[in-house]
């Protein structure tokens, strides 16, 4: 039983199966052909028995589309804990049973999307708004594994707009402070205009204007700022990045 599983533990009972995924139109766009190649090898790291985090995004919904698959389809034995609301509701469509951090604090794996991966599997991530969770998730597991296509590796973080979470009465505050620190700030709006916000009642302020060239003196700035509640940096955390191209799925490490 790994340390810190506690009631978590279930008991192994035998290797996954792979199968062919169904559950795609045959049109997609190269980029989702190469999401879903990375989402496919992903299944390789997930074993009976295990607890299991789960992304958010476009590619972590098709590795949980997969997940769930093999749960519903062929018996496999996981539980969860999810980044989001939307990722858990469409993991509990395909059956998979899920869990608390009082129940498991320790988390075998968690695989999810990128926004940008840099050298060192130095993070951007947020881009679904999801940055707190997945946060949260992706430091409880033991292994954390990126699933991507190859247009989210950078040499330098920075160009995806870096996403801060904020308190909403904190946000002129928070931006002020960005400002100062060369980014220009904006206010994440949902579809419908109005303002974006979290699962947890927060919002997301957008942070475009400048490269991250010592992204973890930034991480630190905005771990020591009033009213962020969290940032989209993930540094030191992922092990593993799935990088899938049209000649297939490259593995890069830390
Ligand atoms: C959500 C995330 C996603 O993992 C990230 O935005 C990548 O998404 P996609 O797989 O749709 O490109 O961080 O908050």
């Amino acid at each position: 039983m790994p340390a810190g599983a506690g009631l978590c533990a279930l008991a192994r009972t035998g290797p996954l199966l792979l199968h062919s995924f169904t559950g795609v139109a045959s049109n997609m766009s190269t980029q989702n052909e190469e999401k879903l190649k990375a989402a496919h090898r992903a299944l390789e790291f997930v074993k009976p028995g295990m607890v299991v985090g789960l992304g958010s995004g476009s590619t972590a919904h098709m590795w949980i589309q997969l997940l769930g698959e093999q749960v519903r389809d062929h018996g496999l034995e996981i539980r969860a804990i999810s980044s989001s609301i939307d990722s858990e509701n469409f993991a509990r469509g395909y059956g998979v049973p899920f869990l608390t951090f009082d129940e498991c604090p320790v988390l075998d794996v968690a695989i999810d999307g990128a926004d940008e991966i840099a050298p060192g599997l130095a993070l951007i991530k947020g881009g679904g708004g999801n940055l707190l969770r997945e946060k949260i998730v992706a430091g409880a597991a033991r292994k954390f594994v990126i699933i991507a296509d190859e247009s989210k590796i950078v040499d330098t973080l920075g160009r995806f707009p870096l996403p801060v979470e904020v308190i909403p009465m904190a946000a002129p505050l928070v931006s002020r402070k960005l400002r100062e620190l060369g980014f220009q700030p904006a206010i994440r709006r949902a579809k419908d205009g109005s303002q974006f916000v979290t699962d947890e009642g927060n919002l997301i302020l957008d942070c475009s204007g400048r490269m991250l060239d010592d992204p973890a003196s930034i991480a630190a700035t905005l771990d020591s700022t009033v009213g962020v509640v969290e940032h989209g940096l993930f540094l030191g955390m992922a092990s593993l990045a799935l990088i899938a191209s049209a000649s297939g799925v490259l593995e890069r490490t830390s």
